[in-house]
């Protein structure tokens, strides 16, 4: 069910707490990106998605929403947001903001007068009794949290669990009440009237539960129990007429392992606009290198999606995963195998968006102990593993504080985000590598992330209307798309040797390495267009 408004859209992710500091104290803010709106547009994308900016004790960096219709006075105030929503608007950038509908913060005043168990309040979230096994309380059944550890959380107020599939201050609320569906509804009514133009709808695909509370027969599995189930479809219906009363547009996100079909039912059946899906993960080997056979997959996956009806999101990571160019640091030449990724990903059909920081090429930051992680993710795995040492190693290259670090502004002190000690680290890279110096390299990655930009703007109609072949041999690979007599060609070569073009009769319409004659250079990436 694609909105035509969104049709043909790009947009930019942003992690407000690290994005800029507007008034120096260490945290980044509302105004702040206010302030760097010009930059953005001149990315060449049409809208932005912020992270949320909630009140919240920040256990989960504000996916714990205290409550919905206040903003973090960290971030801001409600003027704030107003003026930024009239300042981006003024540039025609859209605004997205992250609506969390799975979970609040067990500080919301829903969830303390639950655990009191004051009406209407009482069912808001999903309580359960223990089971006692051999005299010991313990949880309902063995679910795990996708943190780790048990999904099941335990009130001594009410002596009863709830359900908290993320942390233990992240409790799940109950869409099986009605009344539930309602306040929400007066959050989505809120915002829409301050004129925000979307959500992005957190941690959607995990709304409905198995309702039957059995044990999960696969202990590593147990989420299936709580992911793209028969009844988070029927609540996203119910939702769906909500968002088009209010004229709101969805992305939802899709954790869990939704199936092809299960996609298709979430963006073509009156659910959610569009949907982010996770199959880029399987791109990048463990020894940090580019798995050419899974990048063909998910290009012909995500254009599968679009051929069927449905639309997906494009993207290489957010600020739940690592670095892209971290994840493919042991290619020969990292930014220019980020370069090709990012031209093979953002020419298909779909939504790109672009997270803060991937257009200029940033990188995990070198944690070497535990105390220096942040993420309550991060805490909690490495609480419960068995094996710390293996477990440190893990999130040195995979912790989503690596996405969080401090955005690369300049060379000046605190990368020109802030003039105070910032509340995150700034990887020590930033001399080298920030927006401002990139700005005036030609080869750089933000030169090429706008270029590419660009090239994809001017041939929308190709890319939105034409068809797609898909093209491997061996390390050369990409698509050709051909509209009405025009064509397009996104080839990159991932190879050590250059090779020689396999057509003729193409004008470069955009590489990231200079053409010289018809070939395609190691780490090239060619967008080319029939002459
Ligand atoms: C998905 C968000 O992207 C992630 O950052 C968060 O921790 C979980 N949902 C819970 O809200």
């Amino acid at each position: 069910m694609f909105n035509q408004k969104w049709n043909n859209l790009v947009g930019y992710q942003i992690y407000i707490k690290s994005f800029f500091d507007s008034n120096n104290d260490g945290i980044g803010d509302i105004n702040g990106i206010t302030k760097k709106l010009d930059y953005i547009k001149n990315l060449g994308v049409n809208f932005i998605w912020i992270c949320p900016f909630y009140d919240s004790p920040m256990d989960d960096n504000g996916y714990d929403i205290r409550d919905y219709y206040q903003i973090d006075s960290s971030y801001g105030t409600m003027d704030d947001l107003k003026n930024l929503i009239s300042e981006a608007h003024k540039r025609n950038l859209k605004v997205v903001i992250d609506l969390v509908m799975n979970h609040t913060s067990d500080e919301n005043k829903w969830f303390i007068l639950s655990e009191q168990k004051v009406e209407p309040f009482t069912d808001f979230y999903i309580w359960k009794d223990g089971k006692i096994i051999k005299d010991k309380i313990c949880p309902p059944n063995n679910w795990q949290s996708f943190f780790s550890g048990s999904a099941w959380g335990y009130s001594e107020k009410r002596k009863q669990y709830f359900l908290k599939i993320f942390s233990k201050k992240m409790p799940d609320l109950n869409y099986e009440n009605e009344k539930v569906f309602e306040e929400m509804e007066k959050i989505i009514a809120f915002y829409s009237n301050l004129k925000v133009d979307g959500f992005r709808v957190d941690a959607i695909a995990h709304i409905g539960k198995d309702l039957t509370f059995k044990n999960a027969k696969n202990i590593k599995k147990t989420y299936k129990s709580f992911s793209n189930l028969p009844n988070t479809h029927k609540y996203l219906k119910k939702f769906n007429q909500i968002f088009k009363k209010y004229d709101m547009f969805t992305m939802g996100e899709l954790g869990g392992d939704p199936s092809r079909k299960d996609i298709l039912e979430y963006t073509t059946k009156n659910e959610l606009d569009m949907v982010f899906s996770f199959e880029q993960l399987s791109v990048f080997n463990k020894d940090d290198t580019i798995n050419l056979k899974n990048l063909m997959k998910t290009l012909k996956y995500k254009n599968k999606i679009s051929i069927c009806g449905g639309s997906p999101v494009l993207f290489w990571l957010n600020h739940d995963y690592p670095r892209l160019k971290s994840k493919i640091k042991n290619e020969k030449e990292s930014s220019n195998a980020q370069i090709c990724l990012a031209g093979l990903m953002y020419m298909l059909k779909g939504t790109p968006i672009i997270y803060n920081g991937e257009e200029l090429g940033m990188e995990n930051y070198p944690y070497s102990s535990i105390d220096e992680f942040k993420d309550v993710n991060a805490k909690m795995l490495y609480e419960n593993s068995k094996d710390k040492k293996q477990t440190l190693c893990y999130l040195k290259e995979n912790s989503r504080d690596n996405s969080r670090t401090i955005m690369q502004w300049n060379s000046k002190k605190y990368a020109g985000f802030s003039t105070h000690e910032p509340w995150n680290y700034v990887n020590k890279n930033y001399k080298i590598l920030n927006a401002e110096l990139e700005q005036n390299q030609a080869n750089s990655v933000l030169s090429a992330y706008k270029s590419i930009l660009k090239t994809r703007a001017n041939n929308l109609d190709i890319i939105s209307n034409g068809k797609y072949k898909f093209f491997r041999k061996n390390a050369i690979l990409g698509y050709f798309i051909e509209n009405n007599n025009q064509k397009l060609a996104v080839l990159a070569n991932f190879g050590e040797n250059a090779k020689k073009l396999p057509f003729k009769n193409y004008k470069v319409a955009y590489g990231n390495k200079i053409f010289k004659s018809n070939e395609i250079l190691p780490y090239e990436i060619l967008i080319l267009k029939s002459k």
